[in-house]
């Protein structure tokens, strides 16, 4: 149930800086400055809730960057409900071009926010998400600062074709490279296919990590519902806007904050829910991330347990074959929630945004279109959440069973009367450049049944941990037929890759895990029905191998390169545990810390 206390003027936030006549000097130094560009003092010190929005667009986040048109409908209205909007921008995050990889800039972005909501005269806040980490970022710090916060996604591009064909973004580029080792297109046809996928503005149109965790900010509760895969340039988006504005007044009123709503009901929501939209390999790091900074221990243990039973229900690239222009007609996040609860397997009660329950807010959300959104009991794929694998090498693992092809599915997984599991001799690579470098060497003597390892890609190997565990075959496989071999690491791949590799490898090797042990020619056996992947050789080799790496001073890594990557490094946490910054979970709700009342 929604908070039936309502606040008063005087009790508001942002009356500590604006109209507090114990400090009057305070008050006025706070209150002149902001008048310099015509805000009035009656709009500061009459009692109307200060929103602030949070700005993710810019010209460095082209997917984010549609929220510069989009705020002026926020302002409208907070200004319709009697707030005043004050807008900042948020760090930028690109997934696409950041180097070494966005996923650095998540816990940046984090901390700048959380400073920013501490800090300055807010009663609540908009946060403007979009592109991949953007999302994670605003919420981790909405669960630390706790005021009241609503979450507005700036909507996924319009379908990409190439005729009649679907072009998705990511996906196409991982398709596409494989037709260029081939030799089936040139690097001018590869771009042009590539750029098939980007055909307005918006984040990326395939259920990757951004689609999924806007997904993901609805189906906790933290944006108004049906709004998360609105597509950027439809007109709802913009009166999504609007409504958006119009309701964090509210919230304010009403007290309504993120820690009323981000409970464990609402993440254990989360992961059924990405479960059945095939959600991105980042989800389950970001949402165990946004659960640690809201004071609930999730892992990955977590994510198998409830998650891995569900059926795929969305039938969205890269799981599937449609894009998120016809995932929101076909009703979006509100259609797979209907039919997770009509399955019972949703905390229907669960509090959101609006105030009402989450299961209030499914009547009548029924699937518009059962080829996109498929029924419960007929879906695309039965038991596709992911599996949390556990061996000598590492204690957590994760394999995205929704990519899975049927033919492995039957031998590996499915029968567990069964008992075949995947043999493989490994050849292993210490991140992408070693990997580039050697792929195509043919001393590898890399086969059909060779299991690819990546390993130095894990947040502290490769600060921010790398997307690129789902590596290509070499050439001269991919010319026989042979498109894609089992991987395994502990880096990160993208959410927009069909592979489905075994990633996220906690620990990892920067950090004493055992990937860092393996040698090439290894023989490993990955037996998804027991939820193990072991390394063949024995216990006191092992030990030997551990030994020597320790007398060597550890797994070797390539240096700083700025004062971020160092302080990151120094206090990140693994994959399994999110990639927080350890030292950051303790703080909790320091909105009502300060000011002091
Ligand atoms: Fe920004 Fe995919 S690159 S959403
Ligand atoms: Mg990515």
């Amino acid at each position: 149930m929604a908070n039936p206390h309502r606040i008063t003027p005087e009790q508001l936030r942002s009356r500590y800086w604006f109209d507090n006549p114990d400090h009057p000097g305070t008050t006025a130094l706070c209150v002149e400055r902001y008048l310099n560009y015509g805000i009035t003092l009656d709009e500061l010190t009459s009692g109307k809730p200060i929103i602030g929005i949070c700005q993710s667009g810019s010209d460095l986040t082209p997917c984010n960057r549609h929220h510069i048109d989009l705020v002026k409908r926020v302002k409208d209205g907070i200004r319709a409900a009697g707030g005043v909007p004050f807008e900042f921008p948020m760090h930028p995050i690109h997934e696409n071009v950041r180097r070494p990889t966005a996923a650095l800039d998540r816990n940046l972005a984090y901390l700048g926010l959380v400073e920013v909501l501490h800090g300055y005269p807010l009663d609540g806040v908009v946060l403007t998400t979009g592109c991949d980490k953007t999302t994670p970022a605003a919420l981790m710090a909405a669960a630390t600062v706790n005021i009241p916060a609503i979450v507005l996604s700036g909507g996924p591009m319009l379908n990409g074709w190439r005729g009649a064909e679907r072009v998705g973004s990511g996906t196409i580029i991982w398709e596409l490279r494989k037709r260029l080792a081939a030799g089936d297109i040139d690097y001018a046809e590869f771009l042009s296919r590539a750029s098939d996928s980007a055909p307005s503005i918006g984040h990326c149109n395939t259920m990757g990590t951004a689609s999924t965790m806007n997904s993901m900010a609805e189906v906790l509760g933290m944006s108004l519902p049906g709004s998360a895969v609105i597509p950027a340039p439809y007109k709802e988006r913009a009166m999504a806007a609007y409504d958006t504005g119009v309701r964090i007044v509210d919230m304010v009123w009403e007290d309504l904050r993120p820690l009323d709503i981000l409970t464990r009901e609402a993440f254990e929501n989360a992961i059924v829910a990405c479960s059945a939209m095939g959600g991105s390999s980042n989800a389950p790091v970001h949402i165990n991330a946004i659960a640690r900074h809201a004071g609930i221990e999730l892992n990955n243990d977590d994510w198998q347990r409830l998650g891995h039973e569900i059926p795929l229900l969305a039938n969205v690239m890269p799981a599937g074959a449609f894009l998120c222009e016809e995932f929101h007609r076909a009703g979006g996040v509100p259609a797979i929630l209907h039919e997770l609860q009509g399955a019972g397997k949703l905390h229907s009660d669960a509090l959101t945004v609006n105030g009402r329950s989450l299961g209030d807010n499914l009547q009548g959300r029924d699937t518009q279109d059962t080829d996109v959104i498929c029924r419960y009991a007929e879906p695309l794929v039965a038991h596709a959440g992911f599996l949390n694998l556990k061996g000598n090498l590492f204690d957590s693992a994760l394999m995205k069973t929704s990519v899975i092809s049927q033919d492995f599915r039957e031998r590996f997984l499915n029968d567990p009367s069964d008992p075949e599991a995947f043999e493989g001799k490994v050849v292993v690579f210490d991140g992408s450049e070693d990997y580039h470098a050697r792929i195509d060497d043919p001393a590898l003597n890399i086969d059909a049944r060779t299991i690819l390892v990546m390993r130095g890609a894990g947040p502290v190997g490769h600060p921010g941990g790398a997307e690129v565990v789902n590596m290509q075959p070499p050439e001269a496989l991919i010319k026989q037929g042979i498109e894609s071999l089992p991987c395994l690491g502990d880096g990160r791949q993208s959410g927009t890759s069909g592979s489905p590799s075994i990633l996220n490898a906690s620990p990892e090797a920067a950090t004493g895990g055992g990937l860092a042990l393996l040698e090439s020619g290894d023989q490993l056996r990955v037996d998804l029905k027991r939820g193990e992947v072991q390394l063949l050789i024995d216990a006191s080799e092992l030990e030997a191998r551990r030994k020597r790496l320790a007398e060597q001073g550890g797994y070797r890594y390539p240096g700083h390169q700025t004062p971020w990557q160092e302080i990151q490094r120094s206090m990140v946490e693994p994959l399994d545990r999110g990639m927080t910054l350890e030292s950051a979970t303790k703080y909790r709700d320091v909105a009502r810390q300060h000011p002091p009342r």
